[in-house]
């Protein structure tokens, strides 16, 4: 699938069928992250990888209730912003850095054959805390991945003239 089409066919996935994920496909997608731009190339991200029942556990444990199906992903990555590394100068940058690493994730899930969902809906400090993370690691978002149980729902999405802001 060429770039244009896989951007058109992503849609997330919130239905999994509970297959493992073999490790090259989860291995992809960590690369697709890796190669990610990032200001100053500060690279400012780690990866929590959970692929057992316990790291799972851990993971869904500070999920919010209404992302309870996560827990059907043969992997659910926890991408973590590594505030050592965050360029210091524009507060905004880390977060700009993660979310280009988390779309990288999410389009290689597609090609892959895999279907995944951004989540920002769980608590926090309750990641951090099960993962036993330093200081300077925090958890931004997590990425439940896996094999679609079935085809996701298309979400309307403005017009290209909703998009372009005019002064008028
Ligand atoms: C930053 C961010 C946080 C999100 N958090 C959640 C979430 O916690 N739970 C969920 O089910 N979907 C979550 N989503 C997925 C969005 O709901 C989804 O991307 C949106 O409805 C558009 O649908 P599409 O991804 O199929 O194009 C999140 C997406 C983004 C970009």
């Amino acid at each position: 699938m060429n770039l244009s089409e896989l951007i058109k066919n992503r849609h997330s996935v919130r239905s999994f069928d509970p297959k493992k994920v073999d490790d090259s496909l989860v291995e992809k997608i960590l690369e697709s992250a890796r190669l990610s731009p990032s200001a100053k190339n500060t690279q400012p991200w780690k990866f929590f990888i959970a692929q057992s029942t316990d790291a799972k556990d851990k993971v869904m444990k500070a999920m919010a209730k209404r992302n309870q199906w996560a827990k059907d992903a043969g992997v659910i990555f926890v991408i973590l912003a590594d505030m050592n590394h965050a360029y210091k100068k524009e507060n905004k940058n880390y977060l700009i850095d993660i979310g280009l690493c988390l779309e990288n994730m999410l389009l290689t899930a597609e090609d892959i054959g895999l279907g995944a969902c951004a989540c920002t809906g769980f608590e926090n400090d309750i990641l951090d805390k099960e993962l036993e993370l330093p200081q300077n690691l925090k958890s931004v978002v997590v990425v439940p991945v896996g094999y679609k149980k079935e085809e996701p729902e298309k979400h309307e999405k403005n017009s290209l003239q909703d998009i372009v802001w005019k002064k008028s």
